[in-house]
């Protein structure tokens, strides 16, 4: 039998990265939503894109849970997207509940399995799944590091003209306007990217990442899905293939970087236990308060959860 992936909601980012993850072949993957009838149509049709595209993994679309027992990995991207002129934060009483809903049923039908979260407002989500599972922190944890980064890779590409491949960054920090690109330690193939451009460039490049969701929500009057959906497959190919990729991604912090008892973008090593070990980063001053900043914007997200 295969190992298998689930991926709670079956929206945009849902969608996108169940099929990404089907692609890689590794596992079959079990889309579910409340709607009926979308997740059972997404995974007819990503069935039918494995003749063509070369896969073999299975989709399997359901309303329920039966068929998710015994993930190796549960994706959570339920709960409304963002609208424009929202923030990501404008959302948490809703989409707590319902990340509280489908946590509860899908730790119950996998019990050992690692749950990435990918809801927004995400670091205060990761909050919700993590008091709801009862899980140890290495198993809980969510996707937004690697998005941001992404963005901020993309722009220094733009900007040098050099290949997206050879950018080497990494964003810490809350999935919110506050998070924190960090210049000391971005390189295009080793060359620090304060060598290739001026600082005025790069603050704009910082401005823009930090915005970078906002800025695909008022193209699209909704949140982004390709980028996100494939940060997710990154990290689930990570953990399922025990690969120990160095990832940013939202782990809860018990002292690193000097801050305790939140979710932030820290970079981790992921393999099959989950978040195997966090790796602390030497920052200078003014990238340890910036971070100092989003952890406070966190915090007050948090500070909104119910009970
Ligand atoms: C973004 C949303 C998904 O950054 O948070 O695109």
């Amino acid at each position: 039998m295969r190992r298998k992936v689930t991926v709670v909601g079956a929206g945009n980012v849902g969608a996108t990265a169940a099929q990404e993850i089907a692609r890689r072949d590794y596992a079959d993957v079990v889309l579910v939503d409340i709607v009926e009838g979308l997740p059972q149509g997404k995974a007819l049709d990503m069935n039918e894109a494995g003749p063509v595209l070369g896969y073999e993994a299975t989709v399997v679309g359901t309303n329920g849970y039966e068929e998710t027992a015994g993930s190796d990995v549960v994706v959570i991207t339920s709960g409304r997207p963002r609208a424009p002129g929202m923030s990501r934060d404008d959302l948490v009483t809703t989409n707590q509940a319902i990340v509280r809903t489908v946590t509860e049923a899908a730790v119950a039908a996998s019990p050992g399995a690692i749950v990435v979260v990918v809801t927004n407002p995400l670091d205060a989500m990761c909050h919700v799944a993590k008091s709801v599972s009862g899980f140890p922190k290495e198993r809980v944890f969510g996707m937004a590091g690697i998005l941001d980064t992404a963005r901020f890779r993309t722009f220094i590409a733009w900007e040098t003209g050099m290949s997206d491949r050879d950018v080497q960054a990494v964003v810490l920090g809350g999935h919110g306007d506050q998070m924190v690109p960090v210049v000391s330690a971005t390189t295009v193939g080793g060359v620090p990217l304060t060598k290739l451009t001026t600082p005025e460039r790069i603050s704009e490049m910082v401005e823009r990442t930090r915005k970078g969701g906002g800025e695909v929500v008022n193209l699209l009057g909704t949140s982004a899905w390709y980028a996100p959906g494939a940060a997710v497959a990154e990290m689930v190919t990570s953990i399922m293939l025990d690969q120990k990729r160095l990832l940013p991604c939202t782990a809860l912090l018990e002292g690193e970087y000097g801050i305790d008892g939140l979710y932030m973008g820290v970079p981790v090593v992921l393999g099959s236990g989950g978040i195997e070990r966090v790796v602390e980063l030497e920052l200078t001053g003014d990238e340890q308060a910036e971070l100092g900043r989003s952890a406070d914007a966190v915090r007050e997200v948090v500070a909104v959860l119910g009970g």
